[in-house]
């Protein structure tokens, strides 16, 4: 089925009352996680032991091919991971929910296995990993994830070994490459945000430029350029909703088109 999704539905995240572009802007402006300043009071604990500890194991409503560490409560889990990083301006524990974004991508793989079947891919602000496991889980020749919190670098390593493939995931920030070698980049819900929507695009116009296939997810955020895009399905995707103010979200997984040159 395809499906596009009008302006009007467009929707940012939001989360405790603030835009997630609010709260992912204060993390780019330097609030990073990798100031680990704890305060007095406060212990250290591996990122695994945390995501752990927060988490349990638990099927993924409309992908329940794949089982990911996800929590109950967000905003509780947020306040304890500035609790335990001894740091407040954390950014949301995006590594501990299936976005809408990276569930309907994650659908689509493993419904059309031919698209990774063999091949490098690269799932870039994996956040759970959800993306790149349905990848491998679908005979992907291998699979890196990119993120930019150590926590999802974490989940991602416990989630892959839950479902059984490799996942290589480190904290890293590809958005001034080009994503090579991959040859396809997946990406679910990366475009919440105005600053990073900057880079994104770019990023997957030169992974495309290269030769890559390019595939992300959307339920609609704002920042999303969907004229630079073609929808190879829409659904309706279930979401947290404490998370999105809804219990389903239209979710289009597009294919980035070549870019017209003048
Ligand atoms: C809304 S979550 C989506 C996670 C996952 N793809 C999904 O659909 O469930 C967005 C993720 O992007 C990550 N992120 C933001 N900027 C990034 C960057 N420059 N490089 C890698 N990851 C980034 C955040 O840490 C967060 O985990």
């Amino acid at each position: 089925m395809t499906g596009s999704v009008s302006k009007g539905e467009a929707t940012a995240i939001t989360w405790r009352g603030l835009s997630g572009g609010l709260r992912a802007g204060l993390y780019a402006a330097g609030m990073p996680n990798q100031t680990r300043t704890l305060l007095p009071g406060t212990t250290a604990m591996s990122d695994a032991a945390f995501v752990r500890e927060s988490t349990r194991p638990t099927p993924v409503p409309f992908v329940p091919e794949v089982c990911l560490s996800m929590a109950d409560d967000a905003i509780a889990l947020w306040e304890t991971t500035e609790e335990a990083r001894g740091e407040i301006g954390l950014p949301p524990p995006f590594w501990a929910f299936a976005w809408a974004g990276g569930v309907a991508v994650a659908r689509y793989v493993l419904d059309h296995p031919e698209l990774v079947e063999g091949r490098t891919v690269l799932d870039v602000a994996a956040g759970s990993g959800l993306v790149g496991i349905a990848a491998a889980l679908r005979g992907a020749k291998s699979v890196r994830a990119a993120e930019i919190d150590a926590y999802a670098v974490a989940a991602i390593g416990i989630n892959a070994q839950a479902n059984g493939v490799r996942v290589d995931a480190a904290v890293e920030d590809l958005l001034d490459g080009d994503g090579g070698p991959a040859e396809v980049v997946l990406a679910g819900d990366v475009f919440y945000e105005r600053a990073m929507a900057g880079r994104f695009l770019p990023f997957l116009e030169r992974a495309q430029a290269r030769g890559a296939l390019v595939v992300v997810g959307d339920p609609g955020r704002a920042y999303l350029p969907r004229e630079r895009f073609t929808a190879l399905a829409a659904y309706e995707v279930p979401v947290v909703a404490d998370l999105e103010d809804t219990a389903l979200k239209a979710t289009t997984v597009w294919q980035l088109t070549a870019a017209v040159r003048g």
